[in-house]
This record gives C-alpha cells, structure tokens and sequence, in this order.
C-alpha cells in the first residue's frame, strides 16, 4: 500500500449517511490510545465525541483515512472561538496495523492547510504513552516540525480512596475563614460570573510551559454552555468551591467528571493568588473525592493530568493518594 491508495474523507458526525464511517473513525482514535496506554486508555466515548464536535467552545473539523472500505486513521482540529484566536490543535491517530505507510503524515497536513486557511498559525498537538513505553506518537510529531512545549504526568487515584484521611484533612473546615461548598450537574446562579472569574485565571495561573497561549475570555454565559455541555456528553459534574466566608468570594474550586463508563476525571483546581498557603488545595480535592465516593461508589479511580513543573499540585495529589501511571507530552509547531 502507498499513501496514494488513501483517501480523505471529511467527517461528518450528524449526517445519517456517514453514521459507519464516524463510528469507525472514533473505533480509530480508541485502538491508537488502547495501544498507547493499554486498557486505561484514554479515548473519549462515541457519544463524547459527537458532543464536542457540537461545541460552541471550539469548532472542530474532523477527517477519516479510508483504505479500501476501511477507516484506518482519524485526524480533528479544534480552534478555539472565543479567545486564543491564532491557535489550533491537532488530535491524529492511525489504526496500529496501519502505520508508516504516510496516513499519519496525509491527515496532519489536511489539517494543517484548514488550520492556516482558517487564520491560525499556533497548531498544537498531544502525544500519551505509558509507563515503560516510548512516546511514537513524539517521534512523528518531532519529524513534522513539532517542538516539545510542555511535558506531563497523568495520575490516577483508586476509589474508594481512604475515608477517614480526607476526612481528617477537612477537620475543621470553615474554622479559619474558608468553607468548602459542593454542587453536582451545575452551579448555583449567583456563583456562575464567580467561576468565570476563576477560570479565566485559571487560564494563565497554571504552568503553560513553552505553550503560546493568552489568557481565556470568560462569561457567566460560557460557564453555563460549558455545563450544557457536559449534561449533553452524558457526564455526571461536581464542583467543590472555596468560598472567603467574611466576603462571600469564590477563591478556589476543583470539578471532577465523571463519564459514562464510570470513569472519573479531574478538571481544573485553582486557588486565587492571594487565598494560597491555607491548605485551600488539599481541602478542595479531599471534599469532591469524598463528595464522589458517596454519591457514585461504583467509581473505580479518578484520573488528574499534570504539569511536570507543577510542584505545588503534585504534591496535593500525592497527599490525597494520586499514582502515575502514564505520560502526556504538548507539542507545538508555529507555522
Ligand atoms: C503518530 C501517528 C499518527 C503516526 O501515524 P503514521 O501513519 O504511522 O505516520 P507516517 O507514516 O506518516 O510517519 C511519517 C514519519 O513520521 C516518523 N515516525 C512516525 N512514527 C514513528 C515512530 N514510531 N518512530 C519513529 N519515527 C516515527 C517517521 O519519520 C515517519 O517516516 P518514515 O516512516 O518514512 O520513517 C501514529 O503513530 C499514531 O496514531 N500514534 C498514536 C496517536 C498519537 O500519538 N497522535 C499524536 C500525533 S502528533
């Protein structure tokens, strides 16, 4: 076979006629993690993928490799639509079976013109491997021009995770000045420009490495699409909030979401700059890991992705009983 007997076909997810071929084109995107990380893959769910090729949040294009009748590469670009105008990131996966025949290098460079085509020059992409395994995913990325922008650790927490410790680490709560408050499948109306707040901090506040992004443009409005959003994927969300108790101030917060397989995964954690060094972090994520045990124990593990350099949440999680057991690296190409 040469890259010549391929052909690329744009996807699209609501056209009942493309039904088979969006559904081999997400099978795709599972085998390549599946491969990569064993069977704590990382692949979103069918019905996930559908969902975000619906965002408002970005616009995603999508495209299958066919060989013959067989879907054997899928290849996404997403571009963000209300701030980091100038970026885009490239999510490619080939079938196993099927690689170093040029699929990986036909999809990538379908992208990259509808990325340039579209007025983006930043194109961003990632690569997972697990423990003990080589990054292939980095070796193509490197030979396309790509640059290593930021590595790292994806680590799990087993559930149940031990009770009486996370209930210790929340002795006391609201006793100086900060109380933990938790709510599922959406906020409260009057936090939502609150939590704008706090994500557009997020935004900037974590460590980005060599990643050229700006700081994200929130709105009470983008708030509520995001919990849309997540409803619509079929995800089960809960939000653990520092509220200042003198000020009534959101001045951190941790969400977790849960898929549904029953996997858990941890979304972003922020403590505001000037709410730091009062134990804020370890308290957020002991009262949603707890808040995630009694509400859905047949949860097996919560999993968190983490900057290498991000010393203060590794050793949160650490606390709290996080495990590595895989590797992300960005990757980034100005073009
Ligand atoms: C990365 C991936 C999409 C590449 O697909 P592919 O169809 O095998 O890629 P190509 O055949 O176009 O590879 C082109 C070049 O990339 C480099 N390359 C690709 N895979 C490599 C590997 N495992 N080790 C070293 N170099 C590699 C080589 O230079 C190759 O050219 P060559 O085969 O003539 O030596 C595929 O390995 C995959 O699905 N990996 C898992 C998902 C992933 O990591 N995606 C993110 C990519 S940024």
């Amino acid at each position: 076979m040469t890259s010549t007997d391929v052909r690329v076909l744009r996807v699209d997810a609501e056209d009942p006629a493309q039904d088979g071929v969006f559904r081999a084109w997400a099978v795709v995107y599972e085998d390549a993690s599946r491969d990569a990380l064993g069977e704590a893959h990382s692949s979103w769910g069918l019905e996930e993928r559908r969902e975000l090729l619906r965002s408002t949040e970005r616009r995603r294009l999508a495209w299958a490799a066919i060989v013959g009748n067989t879907v054997v590469g899928a290849a996404t670009l997403a571009m963000p639509l209300h701030d980091n105008l100038d970026t885009a990131d490239v999510d490619l996966a080939v079938s196993p079976g099927h690689r170093r025949a040029g699929i990986g290098s036909r999809l990538l460079a379908t992208a990259e013109a509808e990325a340039v085509r579209a007025g983006r020059s930043v194109i961003t992409a990632e690569t997972q491997w697990g423990m003990g395994r080589e990054d292939d995913g980095g070796a193509f990325a490197a030979s396309h021009g790509y640059a290593a922008a930021q590595t790292v650790r994806r680590n799990t927490l087993p559930l149940p995770a031990d009770r009486d410790r996370l209930q210790a680490v929340l002795a006391g709560d609201g006793a100086d000045g900060y109380r933990m408050r938790t709510c599922w499948d959406g906020i409260p109306q009057e936090w939502l420009e609150g939590r704008a707040e706090l994500s557009r901090r997020m935004s900037t506040d974590v460590p980005l490495g060599d990643l050229r992004l700006e700081e994200e443009v929130w709105d009470a409005d983008r708030v509520r699409s995001t919990y849309a959003q997540i409803a619509a994927m079929g995800r089960r969300v809960v939000d653990t909030f520092a509220v200042h108790r003198s000020t009534g101030e959101l001045v951190g917060y941790t969400q977790v979401q849960v898929d549904r397989n029953g996997l858990a995964y941890q979304q972003d954690t922020l403590v505001v700059r000037g709410h730091r060094g009062h134990g804020l972090g370890l308290r957020l994520k002991a009262a949603c890991t707890l808040a995630v045990m009694d509400e859905l124990p047949g949860v097996s593990g919560i999993r968190t992705w983490n900057a290498d350099d991000n010393l203060p949440m590794l050793a949160v999680n650490r606390e709290v009983g996080y495990v590595q057991d895989a590797w992300l690296r960005e990757w980034q190409k100005v073009l």
